[in-house]
């Protein structure tokens, strides 16, 4: 098994258009060495880096607070258990406001999710006269 891939290979495994592995890369949240051709070789470790991104991405964070977690790993050696385990608490922290966002998003979808549009039987009830509009913009009840 290779310890040094090509950028198609990083992109067949991890599942990433290479497009969007040239961008990450951009924004220095991966990192290649060029060979002496030009082409861009990954050390192989660089699959977990992928994996992580792409996975705090579906949990909501932004780029800026990827690279911020990123930065907490060390830069010239594959991260070991150890090293991973520091981000975990913003991770856990992102993981648990996401069950509770899912499970709010299940309820809602026969609830009122109080987002002003009066349209359920259950609105009249739940909120009269569109009160959670004093909460702010949005479907409030489901924003939590
Ligand atoms: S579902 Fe929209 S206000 Fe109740």
């Amino acid at each position: 098994m290779a310890d040094v891939l090509t950028i198609s290979e990083v992109s067949r495994r991890s599942g990433v258009a290479s497009s969007a592995l040239r961008f990450y890369e951009q924004r220095g949240l991966i990192a290649s060495e060029r060979e002496g051709s030009g082409h861009r070789r990954y050390p192989r470790a660089v699959l977990r880096r992928i994996a992580f991104i792409v996975f705090a991405q579906r949990l909501g964070m932004s780029l800026d607070e990827i690279s911020d977690e990123l930065a907490k790993l060390p830069p010239h050696h594959a991260p070991s258990r150890r090293d991973w385990s520091r981000l975990s608490s913003t991770w856990e922290a992102r993981i648990d406001e996401r069950i509770a966002e899912l499970e709010r998003l299940k309820l809602g979808l026969t609830e009122c999710i109080g987002c002003g549009c009066l349209s359920l039987d259950r609105c009249k009830l739940a909120n009269p006269g569109d009160h959670a509009a004093r909460l702010g913009a949005g479907p409030r009840y489901w924003m939590g």
